[in-house]
């Protein structure tokens, strides 16, 4: 088997997709402060933005595909620690990005819905880009440097992401399946919009990615809707019928980090690919 870097193993996105691939690839998993064992996946404990560690684990591994997940991915950390999570956000993905052109082996950059302002949707690759945010604003800085670094990398603008992780209790998706089977109060925005699909479903776009896509690539699922309405449909999936839905406004909550109401991708692009979700509905029966 071909050898896999997914940075970020112990985060989100790099669990699931070390959880889909890895009976394909043999995979090297990066964790930082939070240390995960992945059956059949071989974990190493590396701080990225210490270019020397990173090269050091490169060499090391001297893997034919990179995926870069590792990121400060919480907007409002970001907008109070700026020159912290730059380092990873930005210089690591930039370095990173270097090391692969260097060896001529596929990187796949994952970035953001979240660089868009919301004015324009839905959103194309060629659109341009408005961050309103930290978190965005390097998120833009990082895509600018992987490309210019490698030109052939494919940078994936993520959209929101759901599903199972190893660390449950901190994800949103997770707390939302809670509220809704305990009854407990749950407020969602009926005017934040976005195309969002599974870990899972993710993973098998950034594969994808790795193999046919240079450039921008959008990696949204097929339905724009709102967080409010996905909570509903969450709702009918679990057959819960007393759950203490609320409507709520973005204007009505102070964020740290400003977000854009709407940043639905036009992913037609990734599905001309063969990038192909499945439905929302589909992705909550196969979770819940
Ligand atoms: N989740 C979403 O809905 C979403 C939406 C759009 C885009 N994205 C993007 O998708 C990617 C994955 O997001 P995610 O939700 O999986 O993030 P996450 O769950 O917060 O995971 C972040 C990962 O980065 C690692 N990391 C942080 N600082 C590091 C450092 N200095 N050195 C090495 N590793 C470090 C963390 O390691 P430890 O935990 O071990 O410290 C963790 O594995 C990110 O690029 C994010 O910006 C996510």
């Amino acid at each position: 088997m071909k050898k896999l870097l997914v940075t970020g193993a112990s985060g989100f996105l790099g669990w699931n997709i070390c959880q889909e691939v890895k009976n394909e690839w043999e995979i090297f998993g990066t964790a930082f402060s939070h240390p995960v064992e992945i059956e059949g996946v071989n974990i190493m404990q590396t701080d990225l933005t210490d270019y020397e560690e990173l090269k050091r684990v490169f060499n090391e591994i001297r893997p034919e595909a990179v995926i870069h997940t590792a990121a400060a991915a919480f907007p409002n950390y970001c907008q109070e620690n700026q020159t912290e999570s730059r380092k990873i956000n930005v210089d690591a993905s930039i370095n990173l990005a270097g090391l692969c052109a260097d060896n001529n082996i596929p990187f796949a950059f994952t970035s953001t819905d979240l660089v868009f302002d919301g004015q324009n949707v839905p959103y194309q690759e060629e659109d341009p880009v408005g961050p309103m945010n930290v978190y965005a604003e390097q998120k833009v800085k990082a895509e600018q440097g992987v490309l210019k670094r490698y030109p052939d990398a494919a940078v994936c603008r993520m959209p929101l992401m759901f599903g199972d992780t190893w660390q449950t209790s901190k994800l949103f998706f997770q707390l939302m399946v809670n509220a809704l089977e305990e009854g407990t109060e749950l407020k969602l925005f009926s005017d934040e919009y976005r195309t969002p699909v599974s870990g899972r479903t993710a993973a098998r776009g950034l594969l994808l990615a790795l193999d046919k896509a240079h450039g921008l690539l959008h990696l949204g699922g097929r339905e724009r809707i709102s967080r409010y309405n996905f909570g509903l449909l969450m709702m009918d999936v679990l057959e819960v019928r007393e759950a203490r839905l609320v409507r709520s406004f973005q204007k009505d909550i102070i964020m740290t980090a400003p977000r854009p109401l709407d940043v639905s991708l036009d992913s037609s692009k990734a599905f001309a690919l063969g990038y192909n979700p499945i439905s929302l509905r589909e992705e909550l029966e196969m979770l819940l």
